[in-house]
């Protein structure tokens, strides 16, 4: 009995390590799987939530800046988007639900959507002595002034997107702000 007793004694570390080995294989596994799993399920819900899709807010005329407002330089001018938003149950009146970078150039305007085509990240300007480029901080998308992707391999499938714009009565400039679908190669509107 003791000798039993001492022999179980013995086996038990190694017998302890390789359950816990095993435990830990399961819980990567797991991880892994839920990680598959869980980004795309969290950027089809962004998209589902995202304030545009809501109804009369994509693709809509809007009045964001007078030219006097943007640099000549062509330094790009991040611009909220602000518009009343209409859900199932409640109208929340005026309150952001976007924003976009506005470039003059002459007496002409470029917009282009600050939400990164990729994941829905929100893309950042950075100045620089050589004139600058934007930057998405999730995955380090990098994008020139024009929103060109920039890598020979980037994260993201297509450039940023570009938006309508009209300048009107030589002063006023209206977008018309919409959003795209995300993870895909062609620049598609959203329902
Ligand atoms: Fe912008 Fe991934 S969300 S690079």
């Amino acid at each position: 009995m003791k000798d039993h007793l001492c022999c179980c004694h013995e086996e038990s570390p190694s017998g302890d390590r390789n359950a816990r080995r095993g435990f830990l294989g399961q819980a990567i596994a797991l991880l892994c799987g839920a990680t598959a799993f869980l980004i795309p399920t969290a950027v089809g819900v962004a998209t589902f939530l995202n304030p545009l899709r809501q109804k009369g807010q994509g693709g809509r005329w809007m009045r964001l800046a007078t030219l006097d407002t943007l640099p000549t330089d062509g330094t790009p001018q991040r611009v909220p988007v602000i518009a009343d938003r209409t859900d199932a149950w409640t109208r929340y009146p005026a309150e952001p639900v976007g924003a976009v970078f506005l470039r003059r150039s002459g007496e002409k305007v470029a917009a282009l959507q600050v939400v990164c085509p990729h994941a829905g990240c929100t893309i950042d300007y950075q100045s620089s002595p050589k004139g600058g480029a934007f930057l998405c901080p999730c995955h380090t998308a990098t994008f020139d002034l024009q929103g060109k992707r920039t890598q020979t391999t980037s994260p993201c499938p297509r450039d940023m997107d570009r938006l309508e714009v009209e300048v009107r009565n030589n002063v006023e400039v209206w977008v018309k702000f919409e959003s795209f679908l995300l993870g895909v190669a062609s620049k598609v509107p959203q329902a």
